[in-house]
């Protein structure tokens, strides 16, 4: 199976990518492609909706590089800690540039809504635990990005309470 992980945490020794070793025992793939977006030259969509209207973005950075392993991916695998109830600016960032894909799949209508063999796995590390709804903020954008590149089939994961435990005893 093609898996690609978008890891929006900024610390690549930190919780998220900690937790992640985990999560990615589950798998047998030997097919893994892993982004750690910090590293990546991507700008914030600012709005233009080119995209609406051609179905391209105008900047060229490394937002390319995502979009095509996106593509080729059968698992996306989103990966972020939870930051003032929300993704990270960096997660955010990415989510925003695939308004290109989501212009293609329903404005434009030049691809299919729904690929149905795509799945997703929304990843997050917190340091509290949920009580009412604080991480909705990380749920819904997600949704949408994953709705964005045709997947509606995916799994929420979120390890909470991820600072006052070693990570392997709480996942
Ligand atoms: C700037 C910042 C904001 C945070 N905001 C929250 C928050 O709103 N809710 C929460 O449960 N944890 C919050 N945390 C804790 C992180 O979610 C937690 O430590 C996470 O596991 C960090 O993952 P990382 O090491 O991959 O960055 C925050 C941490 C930082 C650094």
């Amino acid at each position: 199976m093609k898996i690609v992980i978008l890891n929006a945490s900024p610390r690549k020794e930190g919780n998220t990518n900690k937790a992640l070793t985990y999560l990615l025992e589950r798998y047998k793939s030997d097919d893994i492609s892993s982004f750690d977006l910090v590293d990546y030259d991507i700008k914030h969509c600012m709005g233009c909706l080119n995209c609406s209207k051609t179905g391209e973005c105008v900047f060229g950075d490394d937002m390319d590089i995502i979009y095509d392993a996106i593509d080729a991916a059968e698992l996306l695998i989103f990966t972020t800690p939870v930051y003032f109830n929300s993704v990270t600016s960096i997660g955010k960032q990415v989510i925003d540039r695939f308004q290109r894909n989501y212009a293609r799949r329903f404005i434009l209508k030049s691809k299919p809504k729904v690929d149905a063999d795509k799945k997703g796995i929304l990843f997050a590390t917190a340091g509290s635990k949920e009580k009412n709804h604080e991480f909705d903020g990380v749920r819904m954008p997600v949704d949408l990005m994953f709705k964005a590149n045709g997947i509606r089939e995916y799994e929420t994961i979120i390890v909470e309470d991820a600072d006052k435990h070693d990570i392997e005893n709480i996942f």
